[in-house]
C-alpha cells in the first residue's frame, strides 16, 4: 500500500479490464487521464456514476482525457453489469473498467480505507497529466456519488493553469476571469495577458480567461 500525493508519479500497472488487458501508461499515451474507483459491481450509486461517465465521454475526449474506472469484481461480472448500466442509464459504456479482484491496483493507489470498509474501495478520483504526474486527488465515501460536471470543471482549471501562469478563483467555471500568478510582475502581465488585467490589490489581479489548451 502506498499513499499517493499531488505531484507524485502515477504508479504504472497492467490490469485485466472490460476491454481486455491494458497497461496504464500505454493506454494513456500522451493524453491526460482520469482513474476513478467504484466500491462494487451491481450497486446503485456506481451504476448511475458509470452511466453518467459514459454519457460525458465526448466532453472528456474534447479535453484529451482518457477515462478508466475500477471495481474489485471480475471481468465477467463487469460485462454483465455493463449491460444493466447501458439499459438503465440509456448509454453505452465506452471506456475500460479494471477488474481488480486481487486488489492490486486498489492497494497501489490506496483506494481501500479500512475504517470506511475493509474490502471495498472508496470513491477515489486521480487526474493524471501527460507527464504521468498526479494533478488532482478526490476521495468520496461509497454513499456519495461524484459530480461529473465538477470533474470537467476541475480538468478545465488544471489544463488552464498547466499551460498559463494563472490560477482559478472560487467557483470559477469556463469563461470566467482568472487570477494572475503572484510570480508574474505587472510589467510581464502586460505582455503575457494582452486582453489586459484589473489590479484589485497588488496580490489580486484578474484577467479574462486565456484560450483553453490540453496538450
Ligand atoms: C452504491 O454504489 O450504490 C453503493 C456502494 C457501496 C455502499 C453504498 C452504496
Amino acid at each position: 500500500m502506498s499513499t499517493i500525493k499531488l505531484g507524485d508519479k502515477a504508479p504504472n500497472f497492467d490490469a485485466e479490464t472490460s476491454e481486455g488487458k491494458l497497461n496504464l501508461y500505454d493506454y494513456l499515451g500522451d493524453s491526460w487521464g482520469i482513474l476513478f474507483s467504484h466500491p462494487a459491481d451491481y450497486t446503485p450509486v456506481c451504476t448511475t456514476e458509470l452511466g453518467t461517465a459514459a454519457r460525458y465521454k465526448a466532453e472528456f475526449d474534447k479535453r484529451n482525457v482518457k477515462m478508466i474506472a475500477l471495481s474489485v469484481d471480475g471481468v465477467e461480472s463487469h460485462m454483465d453489469w455493463i449491460k444493466d448500466i447501458n439499459e438503465t442509464q440509456n448509454t453505452s459504456v465506452n471506456f475500460p473498467i479494471i477488474a481488480d479482484e486481487d486488489r492490486k491496483v486498489s492497494d497501489l493507489y490506496d483506494m481501500i480505507h479500512p475504517n470506511a470498509d475493509d474490502t471495498l474501495t472508496v470513491r477515489s478520483v486521480f487526474i493524471i497529466g501527460p507527464d504521468k504526474k498526479i494533478k488532482l486527488l478526490l476521495t468520496y465515501p461509497a454513499s456519495t456519488g461524484r459530480n461529473f460536471d465538477e470533474l470537467l470543471r476541475v480538468i478545465d482549471s488544471l489544463q488552464l493553469t498547466a499551460y498559463n501562469k494563472v490560477a482559478t478563483p472560487a467557483n470559477w467555471k469556463h469563461g470566467d476571469d482568472v487570477v494572475i500568478s503572484p510570480s508574474v510582475s505587472n510589467e510581464e502581465a502586460k505582455t503575457m495577458f494582452p486582453k489586459g488585467f484589473k489590479e484589485v490589490k497588488s496580490y489580486l489581479r484578474l484577467t479574462p480567461q486565456p484560450e483553453l489548451k490540453n496538450s
